[in-house]
């Protein structure tokens, strides 16, 4: 006999003899919102008081254990009671509390857990504390109950990786008690007969003593030191750990003003804008309607880039035929990708038993027509115009009625390419980015043509492909390459004007980009700007300042970059060091062109190319290029190296203001009115205190 007593909408309780099992029912994820918390609470207290209730089991309803805080909640007025308050309930309560988690048991879920007196967890488990990923540390008790369970390194690696851990891994570590199959409520229903039967032993995680190791906790605050400086949490998290050492309350004391700490930085909010803009790219009417089935997809083009979206879809369980013109390009892109395979494998990315399997489902054919059975086709051949336009002519008389074809351009007209076929319906632009089995963005473009559902196709490739999908319109570089061309010539102008390509660089990996823009030309090729400058310069502006002509230079003489060996930087091994000659190259344009140079700070250097970078992200979202600042946002963060902690440039221009950058522009335009132009849209806000926030949220 049961029965249930709702505490509330999202806690219930169920009796089963002396059992009492309390369900968490607050779909999508079971976060610990304020009704889970108060309900919790609440349970908790309801059953101490209850005498018939021997023991009590937590578990959830749903696909998943809890995934942690309400991360909605965070930067808004506390909602009492707070998560450790609760977990100290469930840890002081008398009658012993244990917890069954499943799916992913992650932060806050995690430390529910950890709070319990003994945990279960169902095969496939995974636990982890990705708090870190928000810029925040483990704040309900993580960082004082994981180290007495698991020790300090343990407690450490999860907390600063924020890694996933398996219920294998965290049963061996002590994290868990046991790992059972089965559905909640059943294991529940039978750990729970275990405890009174005394073959589940409880305790209370806070009674145990955390095993000294100081070495630990010195080497990575030292490591953090030299290579996270610029980063709050991190530091936060060790501050916190070491607190393990002490009893509960001082311990949790410590954990709590390390969580506030975290919780008023720009870092949290940028991360966290990064977390939901993650999600928000594809919360789009585009992304929803009905899609068509993708089983087998044809890749043209071994190189890099073909080599990569090929390894991407093979890696998601899709049949890839590759096509290339030359038995040699052919078999260089079957190397590639075998090497891309095998290097997922030794990352642990695919278990070693599926290499050869995921390898068979790669067809690599000379013939074109070999694709006329595929599901969708993603050109990847070098970016010419009259090359594309026959190669979606032929795709139009060899591809099945229905069959997506999609270009891999990175700027050229998907219109123009699509008036090579009859279907221009089927035509849409996906344009990944290098190494296209690692970066997780995919612009999804849009022509004049493109059906509703070979959008929605897009969208649901990047999702199996496991992509960020945003979606762009049709211009010269979409959203992401746009944006760049724009900027990028700040970097020149500053070089120009009296920068060193190496300070350039330094400012801005300081800013926390991964590679500063010199650095990110050499490694990409310094040709492939040189062959688009090339391209423009029929067409370029006159009354615009060249910004080409250090790299042109540098590219006359051979040096591309890495892969010459010269460019920016020389590579002769080790780390790459300022190439001289090109400094004299970039003295010698100086003086030809009659440019003293000047010093520049850091921090100017920083001023300009940010600001140059929201003005052109400004303008594509006014012209609809980018459908909301967000979108702009995750391009360049999942995309470009734009730091994850920053939330994206146009995040970035609101901790500013519009205001700020207007002046800011005015003030550069007295140099060069040209290139230095208010944004219409920036005016707009400067005048009205809008802000990109507000876009977002008006859709
Ligand atoms: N709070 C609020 N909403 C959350 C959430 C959370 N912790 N986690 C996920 N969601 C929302 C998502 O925004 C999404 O909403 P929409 O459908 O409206 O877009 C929905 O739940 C489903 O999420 P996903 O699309 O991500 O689903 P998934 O199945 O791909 O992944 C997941 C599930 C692995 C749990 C993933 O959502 C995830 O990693 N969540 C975040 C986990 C996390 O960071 N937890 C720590 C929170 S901070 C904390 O707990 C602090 C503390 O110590 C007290």
């Amino acid at each position: 006999m049961s029965d249930i007593l709702k505490i509330n909408e999202r806690i219930s309780i169920e009796r089963v003899g002396d059992v009492a099992l309390i369900c968490i029912d607050n779909p999508p994820v079971n976060a610990t919102g304020q009704a889970v918390r108060q309900g919790l609470q609440e349970a908790i207290e309801v059953l101490n008081a209850d005498a018939q209730a021997q023991v009590i089991a937590i578990y959830a309803a749903g696909r998943t254990f809890v995934a942690g805080a309400d991360i909605r909640e965070f930067g808004k007025p506390p909602m009492p009671p707070a998560l450790p308050d609760v977990f100290n309930v469930i840890e002081d309560s008398q009658t012993p509390v244990i917890s069954v988690l499943h799916g992913t048991a992650l932060g806050g879920g995690f430390e529910l857990g950890l709070a319990t007196h003994a945990r279960i967890g169902i095969e496939g488990l995974r636990v982890g504390l990705p708090e870190i990923n928000l810029g925040l540390l483990p704040g309900a008790g993580g960082t004082q109950r994981v180290p007495r369970l698991a020790g300090i390194p343990m407690a450490l690696d999860m907390a600063l990786s924020g890694r996933m851990v398996s219920a294998r891994e965290a049963l061996e570590k002590g994290l868990l008690d046991r790992v059972e199959t089965g559905a909640p409520r059943d294991v529940a229903l039978a750990a729970a007969a275990q405890v009174l039967a005394g073959t589940l032993p409880t305790r209370r995680t806070c009674d145990l003593a955390t095993p000294k190791d100081d070495k630990a906790l010195e080497d990575t605050a030292a490591m953090l030191r030299a290579k996270q400086a610029h980063l709050v949490a991190p530091h936060k998290i060790v501050e916190a750990v070491r607190a393990a050492y002490l009893p509960r309350t001082e311990g949790l004391a410590v954990e709590r003003q390390a969580f506030i700490d975290c919780m008023q930085t720009p870092q949290r909010a940028g991360m966290i804008h990064a977390f939901f803009g993650e999600r928000a790219v594809s919360n789009v009417a585009e992304a929803k309607g009905p899609a068509r089935d993708i089983g087998k997809v044809g890749v043209i083009g071994g190189g890099t880039m073909g080599s990569g979206i090929a390894t991407s879809c093979l890696l998601a369980g899709l049949d890839v035929v590759l096509v290339e013109v030359a038995p040699e390009g052919l078999q260089r892109g079957v190397d590639t990708i075998t090497k891309n395979i095998d290097g997922a494998v030794s990352r642990g990315k695919l278990p070693a038993d599926k290499r050869d399997g995921v390898l068979a489902a790669l067809t690599p054919s000379l013939k074109m027509e070999d694709l006329g059975d595929v599901d969708l086709v993603i050109e990847a051949v070098f970016e010419q115009m009259d090359v594309k336009k026959d190669i979606f002519g032929r795709l139009d008389r060899i591809c099945k009625p229905g069959a997506i074809l999609a270009s891999n351009t990175s700027y050229l007209d998907i219109n123009e390419i699509a008036t090579c076929t009859q279907r221009p319906q089927d035509v849409l632009g996906l344009h990944f980015f290098s190494p296209a089995h690692v970066m997780r963005l995919l612009e999804i473009v849009q022509g004049a043509g493109t059906a509703p559902d070979v959008l929605a196709s897009g969208f649901a490739l990047a999702k199996r492909l496991k992509k960020v999908g945003v979606l762009a319109q049709v211009c010269d570089g979409f959203i992401g390459n746009r944006i760049l061309a724009h900027y990028s010539q700040t970097a020149s102008y500053l070089v120009l004007d009296g920068a060193a390509p190496a300070q350039v660089d330094a400012a801005l990996e300081a800013f926390g980009f991964a590679m500063g823009p010199h650095k990110v030309g050499d490694l990409a090729g310094l040709d492939i700007g040189w062959m688009t400058r090339k391209r423009k310069a029929a067409t370029r502006n006159p009354a615009e300042r060249y910004a080409g002509d250090v790299a042109d230079r540098i590219c006359e003489n051979g040096w591309f970059g890495r892969k010459t060996g010269r460019g920016y930087y020389n590579y002769d091994g080790g780390a790459p060091v300022p190439n001289p000659q090109a400094l004299e190259i970039i003295d010698a344009v100086r003086s030809e062109k009659g440019i003293t140079p000047r010093a520049f700070s850091d921090e100017e250097i920083v001023d300009r190319y940010m600001t140059a970078m929201i003005a052109e992200a400004a303008r594509v979202v006014e012209d609809g290029t980018a459908k909301r600042p967000v979108d702009v946002d995750m391009v360049f963060v999942f995309g470009y190296g734009f730091p994850r902690y920053r939330g994206g440039p146009l995040h970035y221009a609101d901790t500013l203001g519009a205001r700020e950058l207007v002046a800011r522009i005015q003030r550069y335009a007295q140099e060069d009115a040209q290139y230095w132009q208010v944004p219409a849209l920036l005016q707009q806000m400067a005048e009205t205190g809008k802000t990109f926030a507000d876009l977002n949220k008006e859709g």
